[in-house]
């Protein structure tokens, strides 16, 4: 696996596979990786010639200082699992000026108003920073496909209508959310969980599964009702928002409607870590 420190390593080596006509998988992350990372690994082998992951904390997605200063960073660790995973054929660790080769500061995105809704009320800020690193490492790696996972469904969402917008000619691939054994979605901030609280995490995930069964036999504020209920009986564990939107536009619902699609979306504080999780409803 070649690591690739710097902008200009990573142009070079990018520019070889572009002549060699390589088609190009990638997946961005900000390292403290785990299995769910590698089930994007294993998404991009199937579908490119060669697979390229980043690891870069990007600053400008933090509106938390605390929390950017507390985000888990071992990088040796993190290129031994890529080693060993041997799905990875190149890993791009970018130094914060070769990103931000002025200020380290955001652009300002237009994404229709996806921008407004749940994590974009919750975290201001938060989506000009993931688009203006997102687009940056597109712009330098260059790829095919980019594949991110729909735990950060939001996310998702967004990078899509960016990459429409800027016509990057990127095709953007969701990769269903990796859930460890008792349920609870796999996030490089649940290594700040003690071992028991990742145990009783499970919740969040019992309690989508159980807004499953309820989808169109209870009305939605009886969801949320019961939902709250859920966690008022929890000890430690804040309810920060749960609400269903439609998958489209993301837009909060009050009531279903026959022909559209909706998904539930979480938020829990665990002892001061935020877990997020989301759930299709059918
Ligand atoms: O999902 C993440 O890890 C980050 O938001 C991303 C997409 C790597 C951008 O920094």
């Amino acid at each position: 696996m070649e690591v690739l420190k710097n902008r200009k390593t990573l142009q070079d080596f990018i520019e070889r596979q572009k002549e060699m006509g390589k088609k190009i998988g990638f997946a961005p992350t900000m390292g403290a990786l785990h299995d769910g990372h590698l089930s994007l690994y294993k998404a991009a082998r199937e579908e490119n010639d060669l697979v390229i992951s980043s690891i870069f904390v990007n600053p400008t997605q933090f509106n938390n200082p605390e929390d950017l200063r507390k985000y888990p960073r071992d990088l040796n660790r993190d290129i031994l699992i890529l080693e060993e995973s041997g799905l990875v054929d190149a890993v791009y660790i970018p130094e914060v000026q070769d990103i931000y080769p002025e200020k380290t500061e955001s652009s300002h995105y237009d994404y229709d108003g996806l921008e407004n809704e749940m994590e974009g009320k919750s975290r201001p800020g938060h989506f000009d920073g993931v688009g203006t690193v997102v687009e940056e490492l597109f712009r330098q790696v260059k790829p095919d496909n980019a594949y991110f996972g729909e735990k950060d469904y939001q996310q998702l969402a967004i990078i899509k209508k960016m990459t429409e917008k800027k016509q990057l000619h990127i095709q953007i691939k969701g990769v269903p959310i990796y859930r460890a054994k008792n349920g609870l979605a796999l996030s490089s901030r649940n290594q700040r969980l003690r071992e028991e609280r990742r145990e009783t995490s499970k919740i969040i995930y019992k309690t989508l599964m159980k807004v499953n069964d309820w989808f169109r036999v209870l009305t939605v504020s009886e969801i949320k009702k019961r939902v709250q209920d859920v966690f008022d009986d929890q000890q430690g564990m804040q309810l920060e928002y749960f609400l269903i939107a439609d998958e489209k536009t993301l837009k909060e619902t009050d009531f279903f409607y026959k022909d559209r699609a909706y998904r539930a979306f979480i938020v829990v504080m665990v002892d001061g870590v935020r877990l997020i999780d989301n759930m299709h409803l059918d």
